[in-house]
Formats: structure tokens, C-alpha cells, sequence
């Protein structure tokens, strides 16, 4: 593709994907919704986003366990639900009913059109049949030695003895991970010009999402910088694209975006712009999310002799059984999105809530992490809840549910395991200090980085 053509089609990303097209949202009938606080919307908006782990607890302990959140703009209601058999109705909802892409517009120019998050109804049926495959059981076996490579290579350049941000080396290794066996970038000198790219992008602020409304904003500082980023990394994925589809050696590689390249299903095939879109979403939400998982697991081990013991074992002894059980209970313990939301297209009725044309439901993640019933001791890092047996259906839900659940799931898992094996192949690991989490942007990190030091381990301990 030529650079003006790859420009004209980032040009048209900008001006079609703005929040609502660009349009006010229609108003929504308020009558009769579960309680919630009297504040202004935009009080209730930044409790929900800023203030997310105090808020949410106490709309709980005030309001019971379902509540109503009045959102910017105008006021939009946002129906929270914690319960498992609310919960259970929300990811079984049908999808042409449950929009969940709706809730995901402002990250339209930077995600694209096409984007699997941004898709709904019959769009996200067929991007997700397209894209399955690529995160088949199968497929994740195939990925197993890429991401063993770049985790060796990662954990090996730590500094024994020096205490550092566990996060910081954790999003550095799961960037690496998406350019090596996502993007399946191997050419160093690309790397080199992909990497700065795409931590801009992944960096990308609130403010900058709220002022895609105001297109004359993207002539100017952080909007421009984000555009201009956002087109150079177009260039980029495009000759990736390109040189992937003209690889003699296309058949036999592993990586997602060849993959994604040869599906076919019945002739129907993904467009470049297509690959762009879902490459970007990947990306996005691939990245991060795994990373945090990772840093809160090493953290929380590294705080008790006992888990540190015990993960070591499990490593040294090939158990992964217990290492998957520590990377989901970091995940239940520390959920690194707080809730996941569908917009209804049609008044439904959840859990006897009525609820009208136009109202968001929410899923809590938060709140049904934490609860006592579902999890015994909430507040205490116990991964044998995963092993001996598992949680009840609906109360582990960092994924999410239905046909919305992430299809990263088991790739992130595969990873998670892969670098925690490595870890504690390698290292002993503890916590340097105390660590809570804080919001950044859509998902919840540690505050302080999970900070962490490690020791070499005896040659017999390994
Ligand atoms: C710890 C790591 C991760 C967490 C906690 C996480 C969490 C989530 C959640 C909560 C959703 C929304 C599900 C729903 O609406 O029901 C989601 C969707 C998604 N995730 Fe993940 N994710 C993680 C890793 C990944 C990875 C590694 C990838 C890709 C490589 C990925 C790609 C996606 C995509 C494309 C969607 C949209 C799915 C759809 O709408 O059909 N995620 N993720």
C-alpha cells in the first residue's frame, strides 16, 4: 500500500470514529432504575473511573447489590450488578440485545472500525470466527517457545540484589511478547521503530480520548502527538502486512498475524485495514493487562516464605497446575479491569430489574472478587482455590463472559505461566514494601510498580 493511501485510510479513522459518531447519544428513560447516589454525573463519573476501589464498596454497603450510576453525559445510567446469577444473565444475554462495543467507542481512532472490541451483532460474530483460530489451544502450543525465548531474555538481564518496579520489566516483556509472536516481528531494525510507537500508543491519556470529539484538538500538542504516532505506526503495520503476505516462509510460521493472514473461511478472508484494526487491539489490550497480572504474582509471592517456597517448587518440578492457580488469584486478588459493561438496544429485564432502551449493565469485577460468599477470606492470596477445585461459575469472572470473553484469555494464562516458570526457575523473589493498587486509565495497576528484589538461587535450589 502506498503512504498516501495508508494516510487517506488513517485520515478516515480519525473523522468517522468519534464517541457516538460524533452525535448526542439519545436520552434514556430513568424511572423506576435500582437506587444509586444523588451526586452530579460528573461526581459520579470521576468516583467510578478515579476512585474505583473505594466507590464501588461503598455503593455496595449503602445501596445493596445492585445499584445505579449516573454518568457524563447527561446523566446516563450505568446499572452495576455483583451478583453471580445477575452476572450470569449478563454474558448469556443476546448479543444483538447486549452491545458491548458501544462502551468501547472512544477508543475507535486509535483501536479502528474494525476492531473486535468495537464490533457488535453479526460484525463481532464473524471478526471472532476469524480470529479464533489464532487463539485455539492448539495455536497458544505453538506460540509456547517464541514467548519462552523473550522471557529468558528478559528475566536473565535482572540485576540480583538491586530492588526494582516488577511492572516496569513485566511491560517491557509483554511488548515484547506482542511484537515478537503477535506481530511476529523479527527484523531488529523494526523492532527498534516499532517499540517507542507503540508505547505512545499504549500511553495514550483520557484526555487525549475525551478530546477526540473536537477534531480542530488534533492540530494541536498531545492530539497531534497522538495522531502523528498513530500514523506512523499505520506505515508500519501496513509494510508488516504487506511483507508478511509476500513471505515464502508464510505457511509454516506461528505467529498471530500470519495466522490471521491465512485464515480463510469460505472465501472470506481479513482485509489489510481489518488486520490493522485487530493487530492495534491486540496490542492495546494484550499488553498491559498481562503485564499487571504478572507483577501483582510476583509481588504476592515474594511477600510469604511459604508461597516463595511453593512457587519455586512448582517451577523447578514442571507444576503449572499451581503456577496458572498463582497468576488467576493475582487476578482475583488484584483484577486489573474493574467491571465489564453491554449496552441494551432493547428494554430487558436482568435479574427482575427492568431496564430501559439505552441503559448500560455492568458486570463488577471488583465487587465479585471480593466477595466472602463466593471466596472465603477475600483478602488473603491463596492460589489453592484454583486447585482444589475451582470457583463457583460466575464469581471469577477477570475475563469477562459469553461471546464478549477475552480471546486473549488462555493466551495470556499460557504467557503468565511461561514467565512465572522462568522466574522461579531463576530467582528467589520478594516484595520490597507494601503495594496498593491505583487507577490507571481503563485498567488498575499497583501503585508503587510491585516492587520486588531477587537472589540467585543455590545451584541445587534450581
Ligand atoms: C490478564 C490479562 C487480561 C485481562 C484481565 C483481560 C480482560 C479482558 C476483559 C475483561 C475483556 C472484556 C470481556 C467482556 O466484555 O466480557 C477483554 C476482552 C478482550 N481482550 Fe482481554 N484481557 C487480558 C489479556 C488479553 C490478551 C493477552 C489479549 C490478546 C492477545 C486480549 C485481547 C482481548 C480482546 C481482543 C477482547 C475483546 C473480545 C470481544 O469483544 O470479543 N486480552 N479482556
Amino acid at each position: 500500500m502506498r503512504d498516501d493511501e495508508i494516510t487517506r485510510r488513517s485520515d478516515e479513522r480519525f473523522a468517522r470514529m468519534r464517541p457516538f459518531g460524533g452525535r448526542t447519544p439519545p436520552p434514556v428513560d430513568l424511572t423506576g432504575l435500582p437506587p444509586g447516589p444523588s451526586w452530579p454525573p460528573l461526581l459520579q463519573s470521576a468516583g467510578l473511573l478515579r476512585f474505583r476501589h473505594r466507590f464501588q464498596p461503598h455503593l455496595r454497603r449503602r445501596y445493596g447489590d445492585v445499584f445505579t450510576v449516573r454518568l457524563v453525559p447527561q446523566g446516563r445510567p450505568l446499572v452495576i450488578f455483583t451478583r453471580p446469577e445477575a452476572i450470569k444473565e449478563i454474558f448469556a444475554g443476546d448479543p444483538e440485545v447486549f452491545h458491548a462495543g458501544k462502551g468501547n467507542a472512544i477508543l475507535g481512532p486509535i483501536m479502528g472500525e474494525h476492531s473486535l472490541l468495537l464490533v457488535d451483532g453479526a460484525e463481532h460474530k464473524r471478526a471472532r470466527k476469524l480470529l479464533m483460530p489464532a487463539f485455539s489451544p492448539r495455536a497458544l502450543q505453538g506460540y509456547q517457545d517464541l514467548v519462552t525465548g523473550v522471557a529468558k531474555t528478559e528475566v536473565g538481564s535482572w540485576q540480583p540484589g538491586q530492588p526494582f518496579r516488577s511492572l516496569e520489566r513485566m511491560n517491557a516483556l509483554t511488548l515484547e511478547v506482542i511484537l515478537r509472536v503477535v506481530f511476529g516481528v523479527t527484523d531488529e531494525a523494526r523492532l527498534a521503530r516499532l517499540r517507542p510507537l507503540v508505547n505512545a500508543t499504549v500511553d495514550v491519556s483520557p484526555a487525549v480520548l475525551l478530546g477526540w470529539g473536537v477534531p480542530r484538538l488534533r492540530r494541536v500538542g498531545m492530539w497531534k502527538r497522538t495522531v502523528e504516532t498513530s500514523y506512523a505506526l499505520d506505515r508500519l503495520i501496513y509494510a508488516e502486512i504487506a511483507e508478511r503476505r509476500a513471505s515464502p516462509d508464510l505457511e509454516h510460521r506461528t505467529d498471530v498475524l500470519s495466522q490471521l493472514i491465512r485464515v480463510d473461511d469460505g472465501g472470506d478472508r481479513l482485509t489489510d485495514p481489518e488486520l490493522r484494526d485487530q493487530l492495534v487491539t491486540l496490542l492495546l489490550a494484550g499488553h498491559e493487562t498481562t503485564a499487571t497480572a504478572l507483577a501483582w504474582a510476583l509481588y504476592e509471592v515474594g511477600r510469604d516464605p511459604r508461597q516463595r517456597a511453593r512457587a519455586r517448587e512448582a517451577a523447578r518440578h514442571g507444576d503449572d497446575a499451581w503456577l496458572e492457580a498463582v497468576a488467576k488469584e493475582s487476578m482475583r486478588l488484584h483484577p486489573v479491569i474493574a467491571m465489564v459493561v453491554r449496552t441494551l438496544m432493547r428494554p430487558t429485564t436482568v435479574a427482575g430489574v427492568d431496564l430501559p432502551r439505552g441503559a448500560t449493565v455492568a458486570a463488577s469485577i471488583l465487587l465479585s472478587h471480593a466477595s466472602p460468599d463466593s471466596h472465603p477470606d477475600p483478602e488473603a492470596f491463596r492460589p489453592e482455590r484454583f486447585v482444589d477445585g475451582s470457583p463457583d461459575p460466575n464469581t471469577w469472572i477477570p475475563f469477562g463472559g459469553g461471546v464478549r470473553r477475552c480471546i486473549g484469555a488462555g493466551f495470556s494464562l499460557m504467557e503468565a505461566v511461561t514467565v512465572l516458570r522462568e522466574v522461579f526457575t531463576t530467582y528467589d523473589v520478594r516484595a520490597v514494601g507494601r503495594d496498593v493498587p491505583k487507577v490507571r486509565n481503563i485498567t488498575s495497576v499497583p501503585r508503587r510498580g510491585a516492587r520486588i528484589v531477587v537472589h540467585d538461587l543455590p545451584v541445587e535450589g534450581r
